[in-house]
Formats: structure tokens, C-alpha cells, sequence
């Protein structure tokens, strides 16, 4: 008998020092339980670091989320793939984090992943980019940029510089187009705009396109052939759809001695991060079409609403503007906080 409770109580001891351990470890996949200390859990998805333009996004929504705030941020970087983002978001259901936040790679092939957020009670706020669902139910709310405005500022913009005073007429213009990651909103966006003023513009041609997947080192490699294939005398302008690219097809030009800026081909870049700026006052970059990264009190503000029970926008778009040479200074450049 004696034997019998001696081995009970060595179990009740085993099984007790477990609890403990799994109530104190939290490697990932684990039920993150932040009660204890009264925090909000979010868990956000970024699609990579691609770009300076997303580490200043990751940047905004980490200083939103702090723990002097009531929150517990949990970042994960998709590394560039949709099925990396995806399996974070599965990790954060498991978890069960308070809130998603989603900044999608691309815009389809979220149904499946949402509708298992949904089904948790989990909301999700889709930032930066959008996605195309069959039910907008699947999501709570979406922050970000109108890429199709961007686009159309950008095209206004290379409108009045390719205008012929004398006639009035917007001059032909031979077009490299860098894209950004294929089917992404920004992407889609931009070029779409790009799209329209070609079938408004008879005399403008898109002479060689590729995809630069918002890189620096992509965009570089597409300029060089575009030079080497279609020449420097052949191209009037380089749309490029963000800064990372515009570096790309400047670092090309200037190793194969091409002129561009105010006395050469027209460079047309996104983002507008102030390195970028710099390009422009000094009349490299002809358009900076601002991109806004600082989207983390946008996103603060929603989940801080629901939070307290109430409604928040389906839709809210951040401010953004454009600059060139005219409308810019150093001391914008200065101030500006990307
Ligand atoms: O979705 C926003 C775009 O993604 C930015 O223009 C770009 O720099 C980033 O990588």
C-alpha cells in the first residue's frame, strides 16, 4: 500500500512540474497568454524586407504596439513567399493572438487562411497592400496606399514634363517599365495606371518591361539590358514602381555613362523615401511619388477602437503626396521621418 502511494504522489509530482513547464515556455506555436500582464496580443505578418520602405513600415507599426501601450507585438517576416505568410498567420491562430495584422504579398490566395481567422474570432486588419477575397467579411479592416492614385500622380506628373508648350501636345515618349512584385497591389496599381496612359497616349510605348520585384539589385540587371538591347537613344524614361528600383536603373545608367535626370532619360520612382529626395532636388529622379510607411498609428488607432467595442472604416487610405524638383527643399528632407 505504502509502495502504491509513493509512486501516486512521484505522478502527481510529474504531472504538476509539467503544467509548469508548458504554462512558462512560450517557443513558437504555443498559446501566448498575456492576461497575466493585461496585454493586447498582435501578431503581424510582413511579406519581407525588400526594400527601405518596409523596414520603415515594420518600424511604425513595432513603435506603435509597445508594451507601455497595453500591447504585445509578435513580428514575423515572410521572407518574400506567400506560403511563409500564411503559415505565420496559422502560427498566430494557434497562438491565439488578440489580432492579425497583414501585409499581403499579393492580393489572392487568402480565402482559406482568413476564413480559419475568422472561425477563431480573431480580426484581422489588412495594411499596405490589399488583398481580393471571396467574402470581405474575412477580414476587419484595411490600411494602406491607393496605388492607382499613385499611379495616375505619377502620370499627371510626366504629362507636364513631356509637355510641348509651343503646341500644347504631351510629347512621344519611349518607356522602360520596371514593375514591381507581379500581383501585388502595388504592382497592379501603378502599372495599371501606366496601362491607361498608353491607351491615351497613341505616341507612348512601353520599349521594354520586366519585373524588378521592388529590388535595387533586379531593377539594375533589367536597366543594363534594356540598354544593351534597346539603347540609350531609345528610351526617354524609366518608370520604375518604387525608390529600391529607381537606384537599380541609376546605378545601370551611370555605369554604362547614360544621361538621365533633367538632361537625359526621365527617371519616375514611388516611395519617396528621403534618400530618394535627395535624387530629386538635385534633378536625377524627375517624379517622387510618395508611398507612406508610417502606417502604424493608422493601424494603432483601428485595433485600439476595437478593442474598446467599437466599429471602425472598412477602408482608410493614408495621406500621400507627390514631389519633384519644384515643390521639394532640404529642409522637407530634413524633416521627413523615412
Ligand atoms: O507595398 C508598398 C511597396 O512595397 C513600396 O513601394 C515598396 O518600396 C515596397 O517594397
Amino acid at each position: 500500500m505504502r509502495k502504491i502511494k509513493i509512486i501516486l504522489v512521484s505522478v502527481l509530482i510529474l504531472v504538476l512540474a509539467l503544467l509548469t513547464f508548458a504554462c512558462t515556455q512560450k517557443p513558437s506555436g504555443e498559446i501566448v497568454d498575456d492576461e497575466e500582464n493585461d496585454l493586447v496580443v498582435v501578431g503581424f505578418s510582413q511579406p519581407g524586407a525588400e526594400s527601405a520602405w518596409r523596414v520603415a513600415l515594420t518600424d511604425s507599426v513595432k513603435d506603435s504596439f509597445t508594451e507601455a501601450r497595453g500591447y504585445r507585438l509578435i513580428y514575423k517576416d515572410g521572407k518574400s513567399k506567400q506560403d511563409n505568410q500564411i503559415r505565420d498567420i496559422r502560427t498566430f491562430i494557434q497562438q491565439g493572438v488578440d489580432y492579425i495584422v497583414l501585409s499581403p504579398i499579393v492580393e489572392t490566395g487568402w480565402d482559406t487562411v482568413l476564413d480559419e481567422a475568422k472561425a477563431a474570432g480573431i480580426p484581422v486588419i489588412i495594411c499596405d497592400r490589399n488583398v481580393v477575397v471571396s467574402n470581405e467579411s474575412l477580414y476587419t479592416a484595411f490600411v494602406g496606399s491607393d496605388f492607382i492614385a499613385e499611379g495616375e500622380t505619377a502620370i499627371s506628373n510626366l504629362e507636364n514634363i513631356l509637355l510641348d508648350e509651343e503646341t500644347g501636345e504631351v510629347k512621344s515618349a519611349n518607356i522602360v517599365h520596371i514593375q514591381g512584385t507581379i500581383g501585388s497591389s502595388a504592382q497592379i496599381g501603378r502599372s495599371k495606371a501606366l496601362e491607361n496612359a498608353l491607351e491615351k497616349h497613341d505616341n507612348w510605348n512601353v520599349v521594354y518591361e520586366d519585373c524588378g520585384e521592388f529590388t535595387k539589385a533586379k531593377a539594375r540587371e533589367i536597366m543594363a539590358s534594356a540598354l544593351q538591347e534597346v539603347g540609350a537613344d531609345g528610351i526617354d524614361v524609366v518608370y520604375c514602381e518604387n525608390d529600391e528600383e529607381a537606384f537599380g536603373a541609376i546605378a545601370a545608367m551611370n555605369e554604362a555613362g547614360v544621361k538621365y535626370g533633367e538632361e537625359g532619360i526621365k527617371v519616375i520612382s514611388f516611395d519617396a523615401m528621403n534618400t530618394a529626395l535627395v535624387l530629386c532636388l538635385d534633378g536625377q529622379i524627375s517624379v517622387e511619388v510618395e508611398c507612406n510607411p508610417l502606417q502604424g498609428p493608422y493601424i494603432y488607432n483601428l485595433i485600439s477602437r476595437l478593442n474598446r467595442g467599437g466599429a471602425v472604416p472598412k477602408i482608410t487610405y493614408v495621406k500621400e503626396q507627390y514631389f519633384t524638383k519644384d515643390n521639394l527643399s532640404n529642409e522637407i528632407i530634413e524633416k521627413r521621418k523615412f
